[in-house]
């Protein structure tokens, strides 16, 4: 099919929850995506930050087929290797106790927000159950998460919502500590808010949220689903902030471009949940589970300063461009404050000149697979330099 078979086929057929780019992707390698006219782009997208290794990377597509020919899947009420792999890879790297995983980045956020109602539900009885999060903040489009969403545009027409979920202001620990009531079981917050705007939260109010949490005996959640699995150039980015959260999420980068997402948990909080208390019938399945694996197998110690370094080469070159106000973000995934120009305008431009890029609010925002090589970001970084002139 050529793109308008496609285009008008999507009309028709899939109802319109998505405002898509004039693209139809047809194939891709590395860090170059071709459409169904044979036209490349070089890809600035990574999927929102999913396919982590690039598109086709040959080392994964060898792992998913050969689990693929092997086992596609079991139901969880049986063992599987891959699984337990990843989950004790995920541990051992981060001094977790256990993991559960689930499909999306929504479902993995879910599972945290039941575990800590329980844990407080257990210990205090069922009046501490509030879980407040961060105005400004995107936790997924399921009920209880775009109600954990701080974002008003995000909650109209979907009334009512489940309740006792409460907001505070990012990086205004006076604020935090006046939200924070006797009724508050967890805190939950993304490191960088992505959907947000690519917005970096201060490391004095995360550590200020994690104090409170253990002075009260909350549930610290971060998630890590857009910044987690290498994005930022640590495995998890609360790393760069000296925290240990009771739960970390994750999703998007840890498939590699297969549907695939968890939650870690620590000593206090890993044997909450029971049998019966939680469940999905694809969660860690096993081929996802084996695209988990070769992802986690590549993202060494080397391999995460070099996504340090191409981000930090990428912020430079960014900052230097006159029409660029501010860059923001970490590692690679970057947030392009322009002074005049509309972020929207400059990325459909970008697109119909060769570059996939995505926006963030009012910004630009840059997820580039982590294997992008410095002559795809030049290439790249060439397309928009352009666009913005
Ligand atoms: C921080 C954060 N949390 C949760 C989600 C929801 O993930 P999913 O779309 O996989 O449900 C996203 C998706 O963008 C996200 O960025």
């Amino acid at each position: 099919m050529n793109k308008q078979d496609i285009k008008k086929l999507d009309q028709e057929k899939i109802i319109g929850t998505y405002g898509r780019y004039d693209m139809a992707a047809d194939s891709g390698k590395g860090a170059v995506c071709t459409d169904t006219d044979g036209k490349e782009y070089i890809d600035f997208t990574a999927g929102i930050g999913v396919n982590s290794l690039g598109f086709c990377d040959d080392g994964w597509v060898k792992a998913v087929t050969a689990q693929l020919k092997k086992l596609q899947h079991v139901s969880n009420l049986f063992y599987t290797e891959p699984q337990v792999r990843v989950a004790d890879i995920l541990t051992e790297r981060t001094g977790m106790k256990k993991a559960f995983f689930s499909n999306s980045g929504a479902e993995a956020n879910e599972v945290a927000i039941k575990t800590a109602r329980k844990y407080s539900n257990n210990k205090y009885g069922n009046d501490i159950n509030w879980i407040l999060t961060l105005e400004n903040s995107f936790h997924g489009r399921t009920m209880a998460t775009i109600t954990a969403t701080g974002q008003d545009h995000y909650h109209k027409d979907f009334y009512p919502f489940m309740g006792h979920f409460s907001y505070c202001k990012p990086d205004d620990i006076e604020d935090l500590e006046k939200k924070v009531t006797d009724k508050t079981c967890a805190v939950m917050l993304e490191i960088v808010q992505g959907e947000g705007g690519v917005v970096n939260l201060q490391k004095d109010f995360v550590k200020a949220v994690e104090d409170l949490c253990h002075r009260k005996d909350m549930v610290f959640i971060v998630d890590e689903v857009q910044t987690g699995i290498g994005r930022t150039g640590k495995l998890f980015a609360y790393e760069y902030f000296d925290v240990k959260p009771d739960i970390v999420t994750f999703a998007k980068g840890i498939g590699g471009g297969l549907p695939i997402g968890g939650a870690l948990f620590s000593e206090k909080v890993c044997d909450v949940l029971k049998p019966g208390n939680h469940g999905t019938t694809y969660g860690g399945n096993p081929v996802a589970c084996a695209g988990a694996l070769e992802v986690l197998k590549r993202l060494d110690d080397d391999f995460l300063r070099e996504v340090e370094e191409k981000g930090a080469y990428m912020k430079e070159k960014l900052s230097a461009i006159p029409e660029v106000a501010s860059v923001s973000g970490m590692g690679l995934m970057l947030g392009v404050e322009l002074k005049e120009k509309k972020a929207k305008d400059v990325v459909a431009k970008a697109l119909s000149n060769g570059l996939m890029a995505l926006t963030a609010k009012e910004k630009i925002r840059l997820l580039p697979p982590l294997t992008i090589t410095y002559d795809e970001i030049n290439r790249g970084l060439k397309i928009l330099e352009d666009v913005l002139k």
